[in-house]
């Protein structure tokens, strides 16, 4: 199995009044190719540290990510760019979608930044508007959206690039259940789709249960020893979160 993520034992620490503040400490785990891990963790267990680190956003106090096998942690400013420009998708609980622009440009903006041209990538563009059900909106504003929609449309930013990696930082968080569920679900079947591999973190059981690998992270602790694997229902991910003192 290919390995597309290593995330080395990493530490990550905050200065809070002169002390220095333990955030994340000690994970590691892998993701292979066209896996769907999920990471559950109480609100400030650090899931959005790690994933900042995951992405190059942020640098690890120790340990180190290696993104399709080139260290994140050691590369410049500038190379870690790049690596994320080209290999990640990233998917906010905020949506960030730009509101001056309509959800096709929303779409194209980071192929331009990353020097492609849009109209090349435009079956491409239109094939995932479709698949998430948004294609009718590409004339849009994003004020003109549901939360739903504009949650399906930064699915389709995250993918156009055809990034190998997609992250998710509580894609739900801030959708009503219903909406959530279906976002959850198409995000799910599109991946599986085109192989992508996807890495989502949540406080919600059910979005978590939708993981073919569920690992908790509890006070910045990775327990990948108690991750659950295989199909796992939301039975189970309640049972583990209860077993595990979250
Ligand atoms: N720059 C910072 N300085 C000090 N502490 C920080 C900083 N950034 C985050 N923290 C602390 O780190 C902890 C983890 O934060 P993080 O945002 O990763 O949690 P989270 O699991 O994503 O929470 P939520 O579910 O609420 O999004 C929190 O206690 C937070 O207050
Ligand atoms: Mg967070």
């Amino acid at each position: 199995m290919e390995t597309i993520l290593e995330a080395r034992d990493l530490y990550r620490f905050h200065e809070v009044r002169g002390d220095r503040v333990p955030i994340l400490r000690g994970a590691s785990f892998t993701l292979t190719r066209g896996s769907f891990t999920t990471i559950m963790g109480p609100s400030g267990s650090g899931k959005s540290t790690l994933l900042h680190l995951l992405a190059g956003l942020d640098v690890p106090s120790a340990g180190d990510v290696l993104l399709c096998g080139e260290s994140l942690s050691h590369a410049s400013e500038a190379r870690r760019t790049a690596l994320r420009r080209r290999s990640i998708g990233f998917v906010f609980q905020f949506f960030n979608l730009l509101p001056d622009l309509t959800v096709r440009e929303n779409v194209e903006l980071p192929l331009m930044i990353q020097g492609r041209a849009p109209r090349r990538a435009a079956a491409r563009i239109d094939e995932l508007l479709g698949l998430l059900g948004v294609a009718h909106l590409h004339d849009r504003l994003p004020s003109g959206l549901s939360g739903g929609e504009m949650q399906r449309v930064s699915i389709v930013r995250a993918l156009a690039g055809d990034a190998p990696l997609l992250l998710a930082d509580e894609p739900t968080g801030n959708l009503s259940s219903k909406a959530g569920e279906e976002v959850v679900t198409l995000l799910r079947d599109v991946v599986a789709r085109l192989g992508t591999t996807v890495l989502l973190v949540t406080h919600n059981p059910r979005d978590a249960a939708m993981g073919d690998r569920v690992l908790f992270l509890n006070d910045g602790t990775l327990d990948v020893e108690h991750a659950l694997t295989g199909s796992v229902s939301v039975h189970d991910v309640h049972a583990r979160l209860e077993q595990l003192g979250i």
